[in-house]
């Protein structure tokens, strides 16, 4: 039995094609895309979902009268679709509470730095800025906070002299595109657990 998962998005989707590439091409990968989801229309995140057949939905932050009243109507079509985890994939909106009390240590999300360090919409930037050698890429746990939640993965990422936000960020999405999938897979084939703020691997970690 495959897991039904909601991928959310807002943007260019990279992380999804990663996620449908690989689902595409390993048949014990255990996750199966019900429906893809955005907070704004004409995104090429939702192209690539329909390319491939698979339903969308947009739910237009705008249209919400509060983040809340946003949150349900997400987690509705979610489940309206079948899935019963999120995998948070480029996703630009804070989810309320809600989400994490709908979908309890089923909401993955992944973020462009190491957290804790430089949480929040602009890690690639503030990383660069901070001056830091290394920075990375972290795949978590949604929790209340923003993230903020059990660390899964972590890769790191060296910042080159001469770096620029675009040139690190290709680089960090590279190493995203390899893990997304590989965590997405591990907790579709129930090899993740939680305790506390402790991820416990069944099996060998990435
Ligand atoms: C990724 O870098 C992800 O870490 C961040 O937003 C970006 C989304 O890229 N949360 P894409 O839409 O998957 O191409």
């Amino acid at each position: 039995m495959q897991l039904p998962i909601a991928v959310l998005v807002s943007g260019s989707g990279s992380n999804l094609q990663a996620i449908i590439d690989a689902a595409a091409a390993d048949p014990s990968f255990g996750a199966r895309i019900v429906t893809v989801i955005s907070d704004r229309p004409d995104i090429r995140g939702l192209d690539r979902a329909t390319a491939v057949g698979i339903p969308t939905r947009v739910v237009p932050w705008g249209e919400a009268p509060d983040r809340v009243a946003f949150t349900n109507a997400v987690c509705d079509a979610a489940e309206e679709a079948g899935a019963t985890a999120l995998v948070l994939a480029g996703f630009m909106r804070v989810l309320s509470k809600e989400a994490v009390d709908r979908f309890p240590n089923r909401i993955l999300n992944i973020h462009p730095a190491l957290i804790p360090s430089f949480p929040g919409a602009h890690g690639v930037r503030e990383a660069l800025e901070h001056g830091v050698k290394v920075t990375g890429v972290t795949v978590h746990f949604v929790d209340e906070h923003v993230d903020h939640g059990p660390i899964i993965a972590q890769t790191a990422v060296p910042v080159l002299a001469g770096d620029t936000e675009e040139s690190l960020h290709a680089r960090i999405q590279v190493e995203e595109h390899q893990l997304y999938p590989r965590v997405v897979k591990a907790f579709a084939n129930g090899r993740l657990s939680v305790n506390g703020r402790t991820v416990i691997w069944e099996g060998e970690t990435l």
